[in-house]
């Protein structure tokens, strides 16, 4: 089964393709073209199993060659550096070797945490990227950024390290609950603004099909996310610059997430608040038109994102000193000049990061 769309990811250590398929159907005629292969591991939450397996099961047994499966525990807590132990042994204990391949299956925590599996198991051994949710669709799944957290920081322990392919199957959208699209949409939001242009016209106009999975408005917008991504990642492959524009809205949004204990919002929700506060520095310190102020709340109010949150301002202000980009008392932010023309390691002082928090949350 030929897939609906593909997209070339040209990285600098690796070339590979994104695959989007309506469903399952034509993983295994994907996976030949990776021979030889002795056997195959799929790295999936048990839930999910039993969602798709019924899918994928019928294409991976045509091949002929063994296969199992390894649970791992969802959550972000648990793409954790103490898990990997157990997923390393049970490889062994099952014969994995290096002709093996890895299928990540799953959001962006299975594809952290398999893909770390992966470069590190036997020195490295292939693996692919088969997303489940809009989010890992759109960003996490294409790039190779791989990892698990260390107790005192997340993403910590990683790597650069990309798949063989990335096998999209939009079919999984349809499962997915609301708040869940909702994650995923604010990266589109991100990825519209960065880009600029005729894509973020197509976030803009938020047409009430984007949360149907078979329909084009989705294809749409998942395509001009994952070439934006494409094009960042082929010019900069392991983020010493430009790649860093990717972080917009995230420093704000790793300072909510951490400040509410992760609990408050999903890192989507956050990611949207952090756009409007990084928006807002952009007008002040880079000459961006104010009208994008209200007209970001606009688009963020359209896909039910927030665009506020009730924490102390110099409280979240504080918080964004943990951050990996911060040097001394300032902190380094993605902002824009304009869309479609993002500027990064703009030191931002933490008072001005506090009055730009309080302005988006006036309204509350
Ligand atoms: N999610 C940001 C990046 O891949 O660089």
């Amino acid at each position: 089964m030929n897939p609906l769309r593909e997209v070339q990811i040209r990285a600098f250590s690796k070339e590979y393709k994104v695959q989007i398929h309506s469903d399952f159907r034509g993983l295994g005629e994907t996976i030949k073209r990776f021979y030889p292969v002795s056997s195959i591991f799929i790295l999936t939450e048990r839930k999910l199993s039993g969602l798709f397996s019924k899918f994928y099961e019928t294409e991976i047994a045509s091949l002929g060659i063994p296969y199992h499966e390894i649970y791992i525990k969802g959550g972000e807590k648990n793409k954790h550096i103490t898990q990997t132990a157990e997923t390393y042994n049970r490889l062994i204990e099952l014969g994995a070797d290096r002709k093996s391949l890895i299928l990540a299956l799953g959001g962006g925590v299975v594809g952290d945490y398999a893909g770390f599996i992966a470069s590190t198991f036997q020195r490295g051994v292939r693996f692919a990227q088969i997303p489940t949710t809009l989010l890992a669709s759109v960003d996490s799944s294409v790039g190779g950024k791989v990892a698990v957290n260390a107790d005192l920081g997340k993403n910590m322990i990683g790597s650069f390290y990309q798949p063989e392919f990335v096998y999209l199957p939009l079919i999984a959208l349809s499962t997915l609950p609301k708040r869940e699209w909702r994650c995923g949409m604010a990266e589109i939001v991100k990825h519209g603004l960065l880009s600029g242009g005729e894509y973020l016209e197509k976030v803009r106009s938020n047409d009430k099909n984007v949360y149907d999975h078979t329909s084009s408005e989705l294809l749409e917008l998942i395509i001009g996310s994952i070439l934006y991504k494409a094009s960042i990642v082929s010019q900069d492959e392991r983020e010493t610059g430009l790649r860093k524009v990717l972080n917009l809205g995230h420093t704000t949004a790793h300072a909510i997430e951490s400040l509410t204990n992760y609990r408050k919002y999903s890192h989507g929700e956050a990611v949207a608040i952090g756009l409007l506060t990084a928006i807002i520095l952009s007008t002040e310190k880079q000459g961006l038109d104010p009208a994008w102020i209200e007209d970001l709340k606009k688009i963020l109010n359209a896909y039910d994102l927030p665009y506020k949150d009730k924490s102390k301002s110099g409280q979240v202000a504080k918080h964004t000193l943990h951050d990996k980009k911060n040097v001394g008392n300032s902190v380094r932010f993605v902002l824009l000049q304009s869309p479609g023309n993002p500027i990064w390691d703009i030191p931002i002082e933490l008072d001005e990061i506090a009055s730009a928090f309080k302005k988006q949350k006036k309204d509350l």
